[in-house]
């Protein structure tokens, strides 16, 4: 195996990312964001790089089931329904849902990405899944693993590079025999650096500066949590719509909630009364 980072999708084109393994990481907060999205139910979501198309896209969907949802600056796009932070991402607001999704960096990154082979969309809520997500693979080892960081303003961001460092770090105890291109030993120096305390890291990085600036303060908790998710969203082509579940006990909690919904749903009989 051998594992390639950008720390930026800046300068990527999609179709020298055409047929590669990839993994999206925007730490803060589109990855982490889409994971919990996935979590609570939703259809479907397509990342959209810009506000316009999105607005496009809902239109021609014209579904009912449709929601907007993003960010600019690290706020919620005006008339959207909701923003990135994790926690609007319930059953209540996205179950069944199809989400059109643009966020600054990470939306964009997932864009560049549409025609790769298989792409799992991660962060640190969901690293050991996606590793779980990369071996299920055939034929893994002889592949080029692209890790791309959505970064920020189109450059460099420390807890991308943190995260793909940790995710390097967790590969190689796996595979010891893996080769790295420059950027991805870089990434090990920097989760060497910075990856001994994740929260401190995000709170005190540009992004996660700005996040608590805004009063996103719980996101960057929420984000620094690592594998408390074990599921990884799958982009395939323009969308996301499989999850990958690497755990009995959350793939039984959704089964039961399924259950208990399809259970609700059914008619219920009228009780025939007797008359006497
Ligand atoms: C992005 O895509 O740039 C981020 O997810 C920004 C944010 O924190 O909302």
């Amino acid at each position: 195996m051998h594992l390639t980072v950008y720390f930026s999708p800046n300068h990527l084109d999609e179709l020298e990312l055409r047929d590669k393994v990839i993994v999206v990481i925007d730490v803060l907060r589109a990855s982490t964001t889409i994971t919990y999205a996935m979590r609570a139910g939703a259809r479907e979501v397509i990342p959209v790089a810009d506000v316009a198309s999105a607005m496009k896209i809902v239109g021609s969907l014209n579904s009912t089931s449709t929601v907007l949802c993003g960010e600019r600056n690290g706020k919620r796009i005006e008339g959207f329904k909701l923003g990135n932070s994790p926690s609007e991402y319930t059953e209540e607001a996205v179950e069944g849902r199809v989400l059109i999704l643009t966020t600054t960096n990470g939306a964009v990154a997932l864009t560049k990405a549409k025609h790769a082979r298989h792409c799992f969309v991660s962060s640190f809520v969901n690293l050991s899944a996606t590793i779980e997500a990369l071996f299920s693979l055939p034929n893994i080892n002889a592949e080029n693993v692209v890790i791309i960081c959505s970064g920020r303003s189109q450059e460099f961001s420390l807890e991308d590079a943190t995260c793909a460092g940790m995710m390097i770090t967790k590969i190689q105890q796996r595979v010891p025999e893996v080769t790295l291109s420059d950027a991805a030993r870089g990434s090990l120096s920097v989760y060497a650096e910075y990856g001994k305390d994740i929260y401190k890291t995000l709170r005190e990085s540009e992004h996660g500066a700005h996040l608590a600036e805004l009063g996103f303060e719980d996101d960057i908790k929420v984000a620094a949590e690592i594998d408390s998710m074990p599921l990884v969203p799958v982009l395939e082509q323009t969308a996301i719509k499989k999850r990958l579940i690497f755990s009995d006990t959350l793939r039984e909690e959704i089964e039961a909630r399924a259950a208990i919904k399809q259970e609700a749903a059914k008619p219920v009989r009228k009780a025939k009364v007797a008359s006497s």
